[in-house]
This record gives structure tokens, sequence and C-alpha cells, in this order.
């Protein structure tokens, strides 16, 4: 059975923010078609953005644009399903307002709560971030807020990103991570605990993450892991 089967069943619908990143790309691409496409119920699932770069949603660089390319606009799914971040207000921090503000709305959140996703899924870049946490951001201290604006000196474009408690409140988190330039930075994922890598950081009290990785990518990991 599908997740998202599981969650529909008990709540009638299922709720799951998205990466963006050239490694899910693939993934999209196959729900997009059969057998999956047709197996999903799409009409009770509500798509989100675990981040997204600031620039309008036709530039080549939006997350969305890839999405929309790879999945939206081939499984029939309502509109009012999907939930993208806003690249189209003034600033970044305007946009990660609006954001937060429509994740409070769409979860009826009391003040001070935090989304619980179904599912986010999660890419990894070589120095340990993800979404867009990147290292010794002080994102990675702010424990109020549910998305935030996020710049880093290696990436062209201001960014608007879920934060680490909305990714540790997921019911479950899944990585997908996939090539040899990853191997190096997964093997400190998996063994080491700190903020210079923020993908280890991400524990959820509910479930532990999985761990959908390729060969390339998993070289320098021991089998007992
Ligand atoms: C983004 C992603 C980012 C991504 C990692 C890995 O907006 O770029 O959300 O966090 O998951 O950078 O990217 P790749 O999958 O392209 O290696």
């Amino acid at each position: 059975m599908h997740l998202s089967d599981k969650y529909i069943e008990q709540k009638g619908r299922f709720t799951v923010a998205l990466s963006g990143g050239s490694t899910p790309g693939v993934l999209y691409q196959k729900l997009a078609s059969e057998p999956h496409r047709n197996r999903i119920r799409w009409h009770s699932v509500h798509i989100f953005q675990v981040d997204e770069r600031f620039v309008p949603r036709d530039h080549e660089d939006s997350n969305f644009l890839a999405l929309n390319e790879n999945l939206l606009k081939n499984i029939g799914i309502p509109g009012v399903n999907i939930h993208p971040v806003p690249v189209s207000k003034k600033t970044a921090p305007d946009a990660a307002r609006e954001y937060e503000q429509i994740i409070r709305d769409f979860f009826l959140l009391p003040e001070g709560t935090f989304p619980v996703f179904d599912l986010i899924l999660l890419g990894i870049g070589e120095d340990g971030h993800t979404a867009s946490l990147f290292p010794d951001s002080d994102l990675l201290n702010d424990q109020h807020h549910i998305a935030a604006a996020a710049t880093d000196k290696q990436h062209t474009h201001a960014r608007i990103t879920l934060s680490l408690p909305v990714l540790q409140h997921a019911e479950n988190i899944a990585f997908l991570v996939s090539g040899r330039e990853k191997a190096a930075v997964m093997q400190k994922v998996i063994q080491e605990r700190n903020h210079s890598i923020p993908a280890s950081l991400i524990k959820t009290a509910n479930n532990t993450p999985i761990l959908f990785i390729d060969e390339e990518a998993a070289q320098f990991l021991h089998k007992n892991v």
C-alpha cells in the first residue's frame, strides 16, 4: 500500500512536502507515469514545497517549474491541493512570512505550534545541507518559525525554506541521495550529528528517517549501518 493510502484512510488526506534539486526529478517523473499515476489518489493529496529559490516560477532555477514539469501537470491534481512558495512577494522574507501563513491556515495551527506533514522528501547537498538549511546557518537554531528566508554564499539566489522544527515534526522523512559526489557527506551524516551537517539533525520524534540511497552515494557506509 502506498504511504498516501494509509493517511488518506486515516485522515481523508495526505500532506507531503517535496524538495527541489536534480535528484528527485526522476522520482517525480515515475510518480507521474503508470502504474503510479493512477494508483495514487491525487485528489486527496496536498503538495507543499520544502524550499524554493526566490525567483519567478518560470525561471530555470525554480523548483516549482521543475516540480510542475515532472509531476504536477501530469497527474490531474486539483489546483487547490498545490501549495507553492509565494515567490511573487517583494522580498524573500516577505515570501517566507506569507508561506508560513499559508501553512498555518491550511493546518489550522494555534500560535507557537508546528505542522505535522505526513511525509517530507529531502535531498542532501555535498556540504550536508538539506532543504535550504545550510551548514552553520542561524536558521539551525530557529525554533519559532515554520518557514524562513535563507541565503548561502555558495548559492546565487535567496531561498525560502521550511524550518528545522517543521522537518523534525514530520510523521515520515525520506532522504533521496544519489551519486558518488555524495558519498563523503553521507559518511559524515550517518556517523556524526552536528550543525555543520544539517542533514544529520533531522531526527523526528515519530519515525526514523528513511534513506533511499544508491550504491555510489553509499560506497563509504559500513554495511551494518
Ligand atoms: C534545492 C533542494 C536542496 C537539494 C540538495 C540536493 O532547492 O536545491 O531543496 O536541498 O535537496 O541541494 O540537491 P540534488 O538532489 O540536486 O543533489
